[in-house]
């Protein structure tokens, strides 16, 4: 009998293909990035990423709302201050009236069921753009991580649910979750980037932030090589999110997405916690581009490439297109 299978049969129809579909994506699957920065209704665009705004907290409060009722569950929060705060140290990080506290008071009174997870990583707060503290040239790994948990102990003091380590330093989930447990903050969960890799797709966002790597008259390194991942790496990433795992991290995130699909699977084939994947701006800003030009359907590539990053295995997806996305399938 020919032919023996006639695969075709269940891609008849609508009703037929969406019984048999493998991989369904919904709003609560979504996170949002969210750029804070100082002032009151002060909104504006950033020039690589129409559509997504660096906003002062009453306009981020309002964005939240509007999120909530789209059915997004969770927001990652990311600050822009001035450059007067930015210093070697990060000091300005763990401030208990800064930015991003004031940030995190002011969402959980407004919407407590949001799942608020600030970003914990010092490149906001440096003067030279990098995530650690710098000494002769060199991100100095130990004092960054004091650094960092002393941030996430503010961030969890501030109301957050989860603190969301975006750094790529050695150690800092074990620091962080001791850090978290001495302060009675039992409750407040880890996010880790886990398999962060040194990525041209970042480029959007250090706009948004102002915050990529600065030419100064002291000799820094130019780029976030020696810390975050390198790109031809496999079997490395699968290393950190074990380690990570292993030090508390609640959930391990793969940054970024598409081109990562590959480690994606990898790590969601080891580990026992939720993955994540960061849809990164540079992501975003290709999409939009090609579309404003009209190459590209926009609506239609961002549900494919958020069911595929959801197919490779990532529970959840922080992504600059969870309105639109959520708009789309609701
Ligand atoms: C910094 C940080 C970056 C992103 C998230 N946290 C940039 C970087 O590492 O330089 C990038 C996110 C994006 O591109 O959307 N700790």
């Amino acid at each position: 009998m020919y032919p023996l299978n006639r695969n075709r049969r269940l891609r008849t129809n609508e009703a037929i293909r969406s019984l048999v579909r493998e991989t369904n994506i919904s709003p609560q699957d979504f996170m949002f990035p969210m750029f804070i920065t100082e002032g009151k209704g002060v909104k504006t665009e950033v020039p690589s990423m129409p559509g997504i705004y660096r906003q002062s907290i009453d306009g981020t409060v309002k964005e939240v709302k509007e999120l909530w009722s789209l059915g997004i569950k969770a927001v990652n929060l990311y600050v822009k201050i001035s450059d007067h705060l930015k210093d070697n140290t990060g000091k300005e990080a763990w401030n208990k009236d800064g930015l991003m506290q004031q940030a995190i008071k002011a969402i959980k009174d407004a919407v407590p069921e949001m799942v608020v997870m600030p970003d914990v990583a010092l490149d906001p707060y440096s003067i030279y753009g990098h995530d650690g503290i710098i000494e002769n040239g060199e991100i100095l790994n130990d004092p960054t991580v004091d650094a960092l948990t002393k941030m996430s102990i503010s961030h969890a003091r501030a109301g957050a649910d989860f603190v969301a380590p975006s750094d790529m330093m050695d150690g800092r989930i074990l620091a962080i979750r001791n850090g978290l447990e001495e302060n009675g903050f039992h409750n407040v969960g880890i996010m880790s980037y886990s398999a962060k890799y040194a990525s041209a797709f970042y480029g959007p966002f250090r706009d948004a932030l102002d915050s990529a790597p600065k030419d100064t008259r002291v000799k820094i390194p130019k780029d976030k090589k020696t810390y975050q991942m390198d790109f031809s790496n496999r079997i490395e990433a699968i290393k950190e999110a074990i380690q990570d795992v292993e030090e508390g991290a609640d959930i391990v995130m793969i940054k970024p997405g598409l081109c990562y699909l590959d480690i994606v699977r990898e790590v969601k084939n080891v580990v026992n916690v939720p993955v994540a994947v960061y849809q990164v701006s540079g992501e975003y800003a290709m999409i939009k581009a090609a579309s404003e030009k009209g190459w590209l359907d926009q609506d239609a590539v961002i549900l494919e490439q958020l069911t595929a990053i959801k197919r490779a295995g990532a529970s959840i997806i922080s992504t600059y297109f969870a309105k639109e996305a959520a708009k789309l399938l609701g």
